[in-house]
């Protein structure tokens, strides 16, 4: 680039950068310091804000979803994800409240796969014999870089983050960005992509916490689901898919129509006692590999409902049954069992030992790309 376009440029990039973050848009889009990290390192955080007033917080720590502010059918906005107040209780979550997950989000059974005829040995984080969301210092531990985003009818933040060849044992140095958008359709989308150098799989996820009451003190058992799924993917003891797509019909898995989370949470059902409750992977009807809506969920009590479509060929819906009420998080609270749940897209767990799986193998040349749209409204 010449002297004189690189200081064209410059003098472009300049006041678009700090209109963003300082003058007409500084009510959609507004940044601050959020402390540092043990090696001094600054994070920060980063409100969206649409014109309803829905309210997305972000941090660069771990392209982290802080808080989702929504209205209940009344109008009144509440947060609706678990999580910390403080940079300081991130540093040491343990739930993936909120957090982007990788590479490889969900299990890897005995930490290991083989790709192009050779063996990767991933690192194991207290999951039994298998990986579990990325390895010990996953995508949810590191920090990203981040600038805000702007394009018709949304706000958004952009994450980006090198991933080294050899990383938790994965191949391949892997290029990856996240971005979040605050739309004026009030729907939180969230657009992952990824290129690498190496052959390596990749399975990026977003880990949420949902409680749409707004009171994280209240289970989600009176929630209710909708998923866009007639099978589901069984697990073995370790939560690791048999290989098998089983039926949901007849069983407490069939969420095709909307259902309290809790109506048949106790049914006797050797897939629910494997889970400790909902752990598993369904298979999502849409085959198009378009954005298709993947799950409805509809808390009566307040009136706040959301719909969640994704190109992904799953979704891990998983109940919150390792909640124990140890961590506190905002406010302090106590976050009990089952008192929120996760609606993860993604590639089905364990894929890279299941050849008839959907492939999480990404090449050089190729991108990856996973997009969640979450919209919010009222009944
Ligand atoms: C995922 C898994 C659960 C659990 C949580 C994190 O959703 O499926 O088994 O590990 O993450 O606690």
């Amino acid at each position: 680039m010449s002297k004189l376009s690189r200081i064209i440029t410059v003098a472009l990039s300049v006041p678009i950068f700090s209109c963003l973050v300082g003058c007409g848009m500084n009510k959609l889009f507004q940044k601050q310091d959020y402390g540092a990290l043990p090696d001094g390192r600054k994070a920060e955080l980063y409100t969206l804000t649409n014109a309803d007033g829905l309210k997305a917080t972000l941090t660069n720590y771990g392209a982290i979803l802080v808080s989702m502010e929504v209205p209940d059918r009344d109008g009144k906005l509440a947060d609706v994800t678990h999580g910390y107040d403080t940079l300081k209780g991130w540093l040491s979550n343990t739930s993936y409240f909120g957090s982007t997950v990788g590479r490889y989000g969900n299990r890897i059974a005995k930490g290991q796969f083989a790709l192009d005829g050779k063996t990767y040995s991933l690192a194991k984080n207290n999951n039994g014999e298998n990986a579990l969301h990325g390895g010990i210092k996953g995508f949810d531990k590191v920090l990203w870089d981040a600038k805000p985003v702007k394009q018709a009818g949304a706000v958004g933040v952009e994450f980006n983050y090198v991933s080294r060849d050899g990383e938790e044992g994965y191949p391949g140095n892997l290029k990856n960005t996240v971005t979040y958008w605050l739309t004026d359709k009030n729907e939180l989308r969230i657009e992952f992509k990824a290129t690498t150098d190496k052959p390596t799989i990749v399975n990026l996820c977003h880990h949420s916490y949902w409680n749409l009451t707004g009171d994280p003190k209240n289970t989600i058992l009176d929630h209710e689901l909708m998923l866009a799924a007639d099978r589901f993917l069984p697990v073995d003891k370790g939560l690791i898919p048999t290989g098998e797509r089983r039926p949901v019909e007849g069983t407490p898995f069939d969420f095709t129509k909307l259902t309290k989370v809790g109506a048949r949470i106790n049914a006797e059902d050797e897939q629910l006692k494997l889970g400790n409750g909902y752990d598993h992977c369904w298979v999502l009807r849409s085959k198009t590999g378009d954005v298709a809506l993947a799950a409805t969920l509809y808390d009566p009590s307040s009136g706040r409902a959301m719909d969640l479509s994704t190109d992904q060929p799953g979704i891990q819906f998983y109940c919150g049954n390792f909640l124990d009420g140890s961590a506190a998080g905002k406010g302090g609270t106590k976050y009990a069992f089952r008192t929120a749940l996760c609606l993860e897209t993604q590639r089905f767990p364990d894929s890279p030992n299941k050849p008839d799986f959907p492939s999480a193998v990404l090449r050089p040349g190729e991108t990856y790309r996973h997009t969640m749209v979450h919209r919010f409204y009222t009944r």
